[in-house]
């Protein structure tokens, strides 16, 4: 199949593309478009067909239940009836934006939506690309990240091209996104409610608005047996770079003669080395192959480049990585929770 691919610029033109995309959703097929967290790949939520597509061109597990994408309030009705008043409150204060909040399924959403769950997953992004098309195509849009299963998501058309081209109908190109982590999931059907990933509305930010949350045990210590994640889609290695990842943790001056010392050793077995470091430490290293990810500053700027730098090291056919840890408070723990599992859970101590 040959995928369309349009490029979006604010402009009256971009309508003819909202019209052609949302023809596409509404007749069953595949359509990646960028939201404030990374791009998704979007079907009609509500035909189980066309979700199973989504299955097929990500090489996804079929019980990994899809997120729902809705423009506004009468989308969510569509999908539940059960909205608790804390779920009200974050919604208030969340939505549009990055957060993701699981509710009881009315029997109207396909089992091929939600892998066979009485749960269904929902989000009313922000992005203005995705709320048109959203609108559009008057269905909610099922939609997980746009990247083969097992490669980091995309935050950039470029890397869904990488993936998804020629195995969907459309591609629409709205430049880089704002965050470049995926959406916060809180479950709601529980009480207290519980995190099940981390993302740009922080645990704390959540505290703040509706008091105690609980947290996935299984989330920051890694999938062992017997500790199964709430949220399917987190026990899979994950946004994975092809090359191995290793995490250093420790003071910064330490955790700098440690990767380098770890990437000379390697470097003299033959093998390529890249050093994910940040604006505060660059100059520790002498490693040509030193990615500046951000700046230890503004942790934004670390969430925003995170997958397009590991999707780099793959493409120099980079055999090892080195990355500095960081701290795991507020935005970091979704950091270091991407970060973690793209290691395997790897991480030295010094
Ligand atoms: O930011 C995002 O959330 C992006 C953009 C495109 O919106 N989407 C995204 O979708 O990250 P995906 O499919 O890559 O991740 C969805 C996660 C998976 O881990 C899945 O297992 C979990 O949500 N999930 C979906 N429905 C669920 C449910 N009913 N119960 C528990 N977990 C669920
Ligand atoms: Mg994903």
């Amino acid at each position: 199949m040959d995928t369309i691919i349009k490029k979006v610029m604010d402009s009256p033109e971009d309508e003819t593309v909202y019209e052609q995309a949302s023809q596409i959703i509404r007749e069953g097929g595949l359509v990646a478009f960028p939201t404030e967290t990374v791009y998704g790949l979007g079907a009609d939520g509500m035909n189980a067909e066309a979700a199973a597509k989504i299955y097929a061109a990500k090489g996804r597990p079929s019980d990994n239940p899809l997120i729902l994408h809705i423009a506004d309030k009468e989308g969510l009705a569509q999908i539940t009836d059960k909205v608790p008043p804390k779920a009200e409150a974050l919604m208030k204060a969340f939505w549009p934006g990055p957060l993701t909040m699981i509710f009881e399924k009315k029997k109207e959403v396909p089992y091929g939506t939600t892998g066979g769950l009485d749960t269904v997953a929902v989000r009313m992004p922000s992005h203005p690309v995705a709320r048109a098309l959203i609108r559009k195509s008057g269905t909610p849009i099922a939609a997980p990240s746009a990247n083969t299963s097992g490669r980091p998501s995309p935050t950039k058309a470029e890397h869904v091209r990488e993936d998804m081209n020629g195995k969907i109908d459309m591609l629409i190109d709205g430049g880089s996104v704002g965050i470049g982590l995926e959406s916060t999931i809180m479950d709601m059907t529980v009480e207290p409610p519980m995190l099940l990933r981390p993302g740009y509305i922080t645990r704390e930010m959540l505290e703040q608005t509706i008091g105690e949350i609980r947290i996935d045990p299984s989330l920051m210590e890694g999938v062992g047996e017997g500790v199964k994640p709430k949220a399917p889609g987190m026990k899979y290695r994950h946004y994975a770079p092809k090359a191995e990842l290793t995490i250093v943790e420790g003071e910064l001056e330490r955790v700098a003669e440690e990767i380098n010392r770890l990437a000379q050793e390697k470097q003299e077995q033959g093998h390529s080395t890249g050093i994910i470091a940040t604006e505060e430490t660059k100059a520790f290293y002498k490693e040509a192959q030193v990615r500046v990810i951000g700046t230890r500053q503004d942790e934004e700027t670390i969430a925003r480049h995170l997958f397009a730098v590991l999707r780099e090291f793959d493409e120099s056919g980079t055999e090892y990585i080195f990355s500095e840890a960081f701290s795991e408070e507020n935005l970091g723990q979704a950091i270091m929770n991407r970060l973690v599992k793209a290691a395997g859970h790897h991480i030295i101590r010094v």
